[in-house]
């Protein structure tokens, strides 16, 4: 008899402390994907005193879609890359152009420039794919414009490649900001990017709630 009692009390033990482990796996799970999503969304801490700016380069007008739909939804100010010496519109000459100044690694002039970039903390940065790259004139923009301690979110329009390694590129390239995951449109999308965009900004912790001083 005693035997059969401590038979039971054993196994009653082993599925309480099988029941508390499988807790305890289930909560360890959630508070890793909560600190991995946490790392890609704003903080409060931020948001609470957010200023933000859209800053943009588009030759065609798709990107300016997408750049004027997120500063309606966050209230941002907006800052539009244009080159010092204006690019050509016919398409097949800024196809080869691009194509060379990507070769060449250039970094074309802007036209004028941020005032008291300092001041933003969100900075919603954005282009077209050009030959699976950002357009060179962006790396102008980061290489003029220091982005420690800022968080950058990364936005991009193309006929079908997405964001390349784009995102990847402002990582290296700007180190001590945050940089959170981007938002993709296709060209054929761009006229109508308002729900791709509060999506985007909801996935992030953005948003009209958290609308700019
Ligand atoms: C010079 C140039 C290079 C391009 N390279 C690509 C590319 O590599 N992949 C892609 O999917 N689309 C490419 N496109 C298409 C553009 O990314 C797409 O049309 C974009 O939405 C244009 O944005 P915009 O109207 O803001 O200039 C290229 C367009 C141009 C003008």
């Amino acid at each position: 008899m005693n035997k059969v009692i401590s038979f039971a009390f054993t196994a009653v033990c082993a599925l309480l402390f099988c029941l508390v482990c499988t807790d305890n796996a289930s909560a360890d799970e959630e508070l890793a994907q909560a600190t991995q999503k946490s790392s890609e969304m704003v903080s409060s801490e931020q948001k609470s005193d957010a200023t933000a700016l859209v800053v943009y380069f588009s030759w065609s007008g798709n990107t300016r879609n997408v750049a004027n739909s997120i500063a309606a939804q966050t209230s941002a100010d907006v800052f539009e890359i244009t080159p010092e010496t204006p690019y050509s519109d016919d398409y097949d000459i800024i196809l080869d152009f691009a194509r060379a100044e990507h070769g060449s690694n250039a970094r074309p002039a802007i036209a004028g420039g941020v005032e008291n970039f300092d001041r933003y903390n969100i900075v919603y940065v954005g282009f077209p794919n050009w030959w699976a790259d950002m357009p060179m004139i962006l790396y102008t923009f980061f290489d003029r414009y220091d982005f420690s301690g800022k968080t950058i979110a990364p936005f991009c329009t193309s006929g079908g490649s997405g964001l390349s390694d784009t995102v990847r590129t402002i990582r290296e390239l700007e180190p001590n900001a945050t940089v959170l995951t981007g938002l993709h449109i296709r060209s054929s999308s761009a006229s109508d990017p308002d729900k791709a965009v509060s999506e985007w900004l909801a996935s992030l912790g953005l948003g009209k709630q958290e609308k700019t001083k």
